[in-house]
């Protein structure tokens, strides 16, 4: 949980930190999409092209953000997971339509959020990128989800499917203070992450639970809120570990 909300909210912060962002909205859900205030439209997805008809350059649209740009989604995305697993490539589709995407350098981040499930279309994510950010909430089964997460990445890692994935970091959110649940989960996450953790934790707000509704971003729908200082700082992180790992 909290996948959507980090990858429009990092977007953004990433984005008024002076990055070229791409969100790319690979959930059927579109929540990402609508988090940003786009309106779903049919035909809008990556869906054509994960099937090769068409390019992705052409589903890019702007958003009232300066420097966020969006692939958005829409229900057709549902599609994928009957169609793709007939096509040829079908874990290499998304790298493939991504290549042209890369060769225009016209972004230098590109966040892709993904559906709940490891089905088709995450693992054609996990093909494509150079790293996973895994969110979890301050509950208690936080890490029940990671084994299954591990084991994927793994053999995408060893059957050389996916040689650079690595796991980029991990995000606690729904963090409260209060609770000595939230500190317990947390300091197990962290005795098993180490370092991989992210210092930085997001706080349980509903500040944060209200901005998609709005359409926008934390740090434009109340700045001064501790869900926009902690998204902020987060993303200092998030780029800083990029930026170390360009290097
Ligand atoms: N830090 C937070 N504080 C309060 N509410 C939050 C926080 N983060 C996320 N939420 C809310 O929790 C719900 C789930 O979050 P989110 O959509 O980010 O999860 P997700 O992992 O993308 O879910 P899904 O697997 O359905 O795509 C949303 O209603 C969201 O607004
Ligand atoms: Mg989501």
């Amino acid at each position: 949980m909290g996948k959507t909300t980090t990858a429009v909210n990092l977007a953004a912060c990433a984005a008024a930190l002076g990055r070229r962002v791409l969100l790319f909205d690979l959930d059927p859900q579109a929540n990402a999409t609508s988090g940003v205030g786009l309106e779903k439209a049919e035909g809008a997805s990556a869906y054509q092209a994960l099937l090769g008809q068409g390019g992705l350059v052409e589903k890019i649209q702007s958003t009232a953000f300066e420097r966020l740009e969006i692939i958005p989604s829409e229900v057709d995305l549902c599609g994928a997971d009957i169609e793709l697993p007939r096509a040829d490539n079908h874990l290499q589709r998304l790298t493939q339509a991504m290549q042209p995407l890369l060769d225009t350098q016209r972004f230098d981040i590109i966040l892709v959020d993904c559906p709940p499930s490891l089905g088709i279309l995450t693992l054609n994510a996990f093909v494509a990128a150079d790293g996973v950010l895994v969110p979890l909430q301050c509950e208690y089964y936080a890490l029940e989800g990671i084994s299954m997460l591990n084991r994927v990445m793994g053999q995408l890692h060893d059957k050389g499917i996916n040689p650079r994935l690595e796991l980029t970091g991990v995000a606690m959110t729904m963090y409260d203070s209060r609770t000595k649940l939230s500190q317990q989960v947390v300091s197990e996450v962290r005795e098993h992450f180490g370092e991989q953790v992210f210092e930085t934790m997001i706080p349980r707000s509903t500040r944060l639970a209200e901005a998609p509704s709005f359409g926008k971003p934390i740090i434009h729908y109340d700045k001064y809120s501790a869900g926009a200082a902690a998204y902020e700082l987060l993303a200092q992180e998030f780029l800083g570990r990029l930026d170390k790992g360009n290097a």
